[in-house]
């Protein structure tokens, strides 16, 4: 199978399969980051109604960058990995400022935005003719093409992206794929294959992240004394900007 097949398979399986999700609906690209963002941590189920209450609360990016930081980082709760709330309230700052960038390299500028938020905004937002190589995408490529990227037929970044990351998320699986409902399987070379899993999710019971997370939590509820909180984890929360010290208690940042 070329590439060219490939595309052509995926995006008419898309016209008939794909999710209707509801960041497909717009282009705006500050909407389109949002969920990137927060689609890089938690399913899309729970996704959809938080970036729907997202983008009710802050509109824009202005709406953001206006906000208190202790707002949204409190907007967050619950979806994992706090310091993203932190990049994405300085992001919306500088597209406040700056505008909106017109190139992958000028998103990754932007904090919190890596190689794969770039590419995904450009092809989802801006029409730009590249895919996204998020874990699902690069799966799909790899074993039905053995390769490591692809470039999508002119002006349909935006489709051939979406349609990836539907094959992924519901035929193309990790450990046992569907292919009995692939659009691609009489082409693939690994079509039947099962898949041992790759490695074990770090554990998170006990764990610094977890810690991290709970006194965030009580952070959301309100100022906490200094004397109540493990230092270590009170000092890591001030170090990626999630909470500061306020006399003698620990906050949301101000
Ligand atoms: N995973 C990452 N980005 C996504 C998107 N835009 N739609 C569905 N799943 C995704």
């Amino acid at each position: 199978m070329t590439p060219e097949q490939l595309a052509e398979r995926v995006l008419c399986w898309y016209a008939a399969h794909g999710r209707d999700l509801p960041w497909r609906h717009t282009r705006d690209p500050y909407a389109i980051l949002v969920s990137e963002v927060m689609l890089q941590q938690t399913q899309v189920e729970r996704v959809i109604e938080r970036w729907t209450a997202w983008l009710e609360r802050w509109p824009t990016a202005v709406a953001l960058a206006a906000a208190p930081r202790a707002e949204v980082i409190a907007a967050w709760q619950g979806l994992g990995y706090n310091r993203r709330a932190v990049a994405l309230h300085e992001a919306a700052a500088v597209l406040a400022e700056h505008g909106i960038p017109q190139d992958q390299a000028g998103w990754r500028a932007l904090p919190g935005v890596g190689p794969y938020t770039a590419a995904a905004v450009c092809a989802l937002a801006l029409d730009h003719d590249v895919v996204p190589l998020d874990v699902n995408v690069q799966r799909i490529l790899e074993r039905a093409l053995d390769a490591t990227a692809i470039e999508p037929p002119a002006g349909k970044g935006h489709d051939l992206t979406q349609a990836l990351f539907d094959l992924g998320a519901t035929t193309c699986l990790a450990r046992i794929p569907r292919c009995e409902q692939c659009p691609l399987a009489d082409a693939c070379p690994s079509r039947g294959r099962r898949y041992e899993p790759q490695r074990k999710q770090s554990r998170f019971e006990g764990s610094r992240r977890q810690a991290r997370g709970q006194l965030l939590d009580r952070l959301r509820a309100g100022p906490v004394r200094l004397a109540d909180c493990d230092p270590t984890i009170a000092a890591l929360l001030i170090d990626d900007g999630l909470a500061e010290r306020q006399g003698r208690r620990l906050t949301l940042p101000s």
